[in-house]
This record gives structure tokens, sequence and C-alpha cells, in this order.
């Protein structure tokens, strides 16, 4: 079952409770947090994750592109994420594994997230424990970028060590998803796929949830 989560990267901030129930009939909701050191670009923290988690029962997707993840599980997990991405670059190895732990005592699924120039077995320390892997599908920062083409080897690549060591693990794409690109990463293998402009540009973003679906 593909399920698919809006990014409200793409939404309007001064109206974000409003653009939040535009996007009620999708299965989550994606919550893109930077920390202009990970990537240049800065969005929300703590605090709208909890303001958010207060007006709406949608289950909160958070991707945290912040170096050093490790420092903000437990205030995500608090404020009301449901699911916790952390970047495979973003820490050593133990920062990731202490990340995920951490994630474990506080109830929060977990999940890692690759940059494109990652390779996928960069995965498989911690792939039998994982709820999710997000494959970036643009260098992450910005909403808007085109899909990188070249990530559908990727795809691919972790679908196949997903099926291998843990199926039950999902795998998200983000990054330029739209009808046309979501046809493609779900023929590759991903079943949870993000979209912020196909669906927040899009004159009716329900309609454009259940194209993205269809
Ligand atoms: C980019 C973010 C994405 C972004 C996707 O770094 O992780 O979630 O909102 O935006 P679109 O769908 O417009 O590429
Ligand atoms: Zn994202």
């Amino acid at each position: 079952m593909i399920k698919i989560a809006p990014s409200i990267l793409s939404a309007d901030f001064a109206n974000l409770e409003r653009d939040i129930r535009r996007v009620s009939s999708a299965d989550w909701l994606h919550i893109d947090v930077m920390d202009g050191c990970f990537v240049p670009n800065l969005t929300v923290g703590v605090p709208v994750v909890k303001s958010i988690h207060q007006c709406t029962d949608m289950f909160l997707d958070v991707h945290l592109m912040i170096e050093k993840p490790v420092r903000y599980i437990e205030a995500f997990a608090k404020a009301g994420a449901s699911l916790l991405s952390v970047h495979l670059e973003a820490d050593g190895p133990g920062g990731i594994a202490q990340a995920l732990r951490l994630m474990d005592g506080c109830g929060v699924r977990k999940a890692v997230a690759l940059r494109p120039i990652t390779s996928p077995k960069a995965i498989l320390p911690y792939l039998e424990q994982l709820d999710m892997v997000l494959v970036m599908t643009v260098e992450p920062g910005f909403g808007g970028q085109s899909f990188m083409t070249s990530q559908l080897d990727t795809i691919c690549e972790v679908r196949s060590l997903i099926r291998q060591y843990n199926p039950a693990c999902r795998l998200e794409v983000d990054g330029g998803i739209n009808r046309d690109t979501a046809r493609r990463v779900i023929s590759a293998g991903a079943d949870v796929l993000v979209a912020g402009s196909a669906v927040y540009g899009a004159a009716d973003p329900a309609m454009a949830i259940s194209a993205l679906r269809g």
C-alpha cells in the first residue's frame, strides 16, 4: 500500500493549520527540520512540531536535516513526532546508533536517510531494526528541485536490501516527486512518497494526493 506524505515545506507558514487541513486526505504529514549546517537552509524546530501535533491527528513524519541529531531525539519525540529520520551523514556510527536507541526508548518509529551521494550499503548496520529508509531524490535543503533520475538505481538497491534483511521496513523517497516520477519510484520499489510542490503547488491539493496514489 503506497503512502503519500505531503511536505509542509511548500505550505504557507502563516496559514499552517489551514494548509495542514488541506492535505488531511494524505496518509502522513512530512515535516522538514533544517539547521543551516547540515543543509544550507533553516526551517522549523521542536516548538512548531509541538504545535502541529496539537492541531492534527496525522502521523508526523519528521525528517531531521541537522548535524548530530542525537541531541534532539527526545525533544522531537516529546513534541509528538511519530517517526524520526536521521541522516547517516549527520554523525558517526556511534551517534547514529545512539539516536536510534533513544527513538526506541521514546516509542518513536525509526528511520535513516541517505543523501544522493551515500551508498545504499551504508544502511546495513542498522537495517534490521529500522521502520523505514528514506532515499533522497534531490540534494536535501530545498523544495521544488528536479528529481535525480540516477537515484532510481539507489531505490532498487535499497529495496533489494530491505527484501533480504527486513521486509517490513518501508522505503520513502523525497524530492522532485510528481505524477510522472511517482510512477517510476513506485516501480523501483518505493512505498512512501513525499511531495511538497506537487501537492501545495496544485490548485486542489486533495486531487494532487489522489493522483500521486493512482
Ligand atoms: C528537501 C526536503 C523535501 C522537500 C520536497 O530537502 O527534504 O521534503 O520538501 O519538496 P519537493 O516535493 O517540492 O521536491
Ligand atoms: Zn524531507
